[in-house]
């Protein structure tokens, strides 16, 4: 098991895992696999079902994400990028895991119960005033992934809102849920340019191929 470039990310055999929560040992959020290495548990993490665990796969070397982050994460669905940021976020850390769907909640808050430092947040990320007041601002990184075609102005809003200038934003973009009939390639270029021109640096574009077919991930700073 070694280290990656990314805080509490490690590699073994060409496959990454995070330190399982001590909380949490034996205990699987989906069907990830459990080692056990030097007295530690590590649970693998699968970039086919988790667009982070591609994304490092595939290039991306910063994220802010450290021991003691604190995140705000939309579109947290049933918990597994949650699971493995809250492994690497670890006791001192939050993430504000806001997601619109009650069955995903649900889930969601199952994970929760061993699982302290994410606060499960059932809200429409496009209505801040659902969530600003529980969510302490400024946060580490707001990280989204939400299949909604306005998907580009529900991330300038929270970054906007949430972020400082030490912050940083993952947005996943999935090219179909934006515009089924145009070029992926095309609706990548356009939501560049709607961050840019709200001022938003663009610093990476990553492709999730073959991980996630016509999705891309792209970070900002303020
Ligand atoms: C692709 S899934 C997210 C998968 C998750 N990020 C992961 O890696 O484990 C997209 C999620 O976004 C949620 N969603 C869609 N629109 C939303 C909105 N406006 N606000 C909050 N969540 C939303 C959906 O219910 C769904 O659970």
């Amino acid at each position: 098991m070694i280290k990656t470039s990314i805080n509490g990310v490690f590699k073994d055999n060409g496959r990454l895992f995070t330190e399982n929560l001590p909380d949490c040992k034996g205990l699987k959020v989906y069907d990830e696999k459990l080692i056990v290495y030097n007295n530690r548990e590590y649970r693998s993490w699968n970039p086919y079902k988790s667009k982070l665990a591609a994304a490092i796969l595939n290039g991306l070397k910063e994220i802010n994400l450290f021991e003691g982050a604190n995140v705000l994460y939309l579109g947290a669905a049933t918990g597994t990028t949650v699971s493995h940021i809250s492994d690497i976020v670890r006791d001192q850390g939050i993430i504000y895991a806001v997601e619109i769907s009650p069955y995903a909640i649900k889930q969601l808050s199952r994970v929760c119960e061993n699982r302290k430092n994410i606060i499960p947040i059932l809200a429409d990320a496009n209505r801040l005033e659902e969530y600003e007041n529980i969510v302490s601002k400024p946060v580490d990184l707001v990280y989204q992934d939400i299949s909604q075609r306005n998907q580009t102005e529900i991330f300038i809003k929270n970054v906007k809102k949430f972020l400082d200038e030490k912050g940083q934003g993952i947005l996943m973009i999935k090219a179909r849920s934006i515009d089924v009939s145009d070029e992926p390639e095309r609706i990548y270029g356009s939501v560049v340019k709607k961050l840019r021109e709200v001022d938003l640096k663009v610093k990476y574009k990553i492709d999730l191929s073959p991980y996630a077919k016509d999705h891309v991930a792209i970070v900002v700073n303020l």
